[in-house]
């Protein structure tokens, strides 16, 4: 069987190796990187050459296509691969507007009384001073569109707040992602990834993970896109997200969206239960590292019973170990850094999921380079967290490239 994983990050290798785990298959990425070459065949097209794809999967005669990122889901990569025949597993554009739309997200989550943060949204800097005026703070502040992670902003103060509104609305620093702005009531709680398969007639909520924002330890410093994960959330008594993933499917279904994905759902435990903070329409990252190693049924017949509308057939199997990732990033990330820098990675326990990573090949030598910020994400399972981060951290110490930065605390629980 011939699957096709679009991206290049920890996530597209880590969904990689599980479906290589089943002997019968042959991967391809694109673009890939430096980890997925060793166990397919990377291809050189971005993730938004939606035809380009499609004339692959068709010239290659690919049997599935996995789509990692939001980006292209969002403009509609699923549907015109449906349309070309192509298996495909990831929602429609309808679907990924979930994700693509703050604003639409919440009007769903009214829509079907899912439980989630008091908000307005307004499209004009006068509105949004008048919502800013009758507000309680801290508050949170969200560009309606993509903004790759950064359109989140807590104000602590109205001063703030109004700063933000006018550089989101009038200085555009989002550009068409801040044409409109969602102003909502500050949650406080633990927060967990419960990512579901979904095929639009069923929903099954995988075990938890949550992910590590912050760029150091003690959640100091500013957000990432992630600087480590663990699985399974030690603060999620499971059930606990079982009513909200329901009505999500019931609004799924309801619209009549083509949902055949991964939906995830990003849930805060807030004393008066969990709300919903936002929804993504793909794996998380780095939640998949961490969630992955634990699952043994076989990812391919999930996600083939996914994509023909027979989830319900399916049973989720999870190794009741916990595992802990920690992402190693070159040093500067999230702001500027350098890369090129040889890596060394010895025989590890862990699983070295590779994400800014290259190979160099070349007649005189065969190595792999730094190419990203994110580098690697490294995964252990242990018995506990305890075993688990004793593991990941003596592996991560033998793994060396230059500038290497990460966090100590991955999987310390509090
Ligand atoms: P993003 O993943 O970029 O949508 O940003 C979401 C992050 O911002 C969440 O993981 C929370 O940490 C934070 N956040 C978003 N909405 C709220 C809220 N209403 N209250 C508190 N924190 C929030
Ligand atoms: N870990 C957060 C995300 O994938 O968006």
């Amino acid at each position: 069987m011939k699957i096709l994983v679009v991206g290049s990050g920890g996530r597209e290798h880590a969904i990689g190796w599980k479906l290589k785990q089943n002997l019968s298959v042959e991967l391809y990425f694109a673009p890939g990187n430096g980890g997925t070459e060793e166990i397919g065949e990377n291809v050189n097209i971005k993730i938004n050459e939606i035809d380009k794809l499609i004339d692959f999967a068709k010239q290659n005669e690919i049997d599935m296509t996995v789509i990692g990122p939001e980006a292209p889901l969002t403009m509609g990569i699923a549907d015109e691969f449906n349309k070309n025949g192509l298996r495909v597993f990831g929602p429609s554009a309808e679907g990924a507007k979930l994700e693509g739309s703050k604003t639409y997200a919440k009007q769903f989550m009214n829509k079907y009384d899912i439980p989630t943060a008091k908000y307005d949204v307004v499209t004009s800097i006068e509105d949004g001073l008048n919502v800013l005026e009758e507000s309680s703070y801290p508050i949170v502040l969200k560009a309606d569109g993509l903004a790759a992670g950064k359109g989140v902003i807590i104000c602590d103060n109205k001063e703030q707040a109004e700063t933000t509104l006018r550089d989101i609305l009038d200085t555009g620093i989002f550009g068409d992602a801040g044409s409109s702005v969602v102003i909502e009531e500050f949650l406080v709680g633990k927060e967990v990834s419960l990512l579901c398969f979904t095929d639009g007639e069923t929903i099954i909520p995988m075990e938890t993970a949550s992910d590590y924002k912050r760029a150091l330890d003690n959640d100091m410093g500013v957000n990432t896109g992630g600087m480590g994960s663990i699985s399974p959330s030690p603060y999620y008594t499971p059930g606990l997200g079982d009513e909200i993933a329901q009505k999500t499917l019931h609004g799924i279904k309801s619209e009549g969206i083509d949902y055949r994905g991964v939906i995830y759902i990003g849930l805060i435990l807030t004393p008066d239960g969990p709300k919903v903070l936002e929804y993504n329409v793909r794996f998380g990252d780095p939640e998949t590292e961490a969630l992955l190693p634990r699952l043994k049924t076989d990812l391919i017949k999930v996600m083939s019973k996914t994509i023909d509308k027979q989830l319900a057939e399916c049973n989720l199997y999870w190794s009741s170990d916990k595992a802990v990732t920690v992402i190693m990033t070159s040093k500067g990330y999230p702001d500027k850094y350098d890369v090129g820098f040889d890596i060394t990675i010895p025989e590890t326990k862990s699983i070295a999921f590779h994400a800014g990573t290259s190979k160099v090949n070349s007649d005189s030598c065969n190595k792999v380079v730094t190419a990203g910020g994110r580098v690697l994400a490294v995964t252990a399972l242990g018995e506990s967290f305890d075993d688990a981060r004793k593991t990941v951290y003596q592996d991560v110490a033998n793994i060396v490239f230059q500038g290497s930065t990460y966090r100590k605390d991955i999987g310390v629980v509090v």
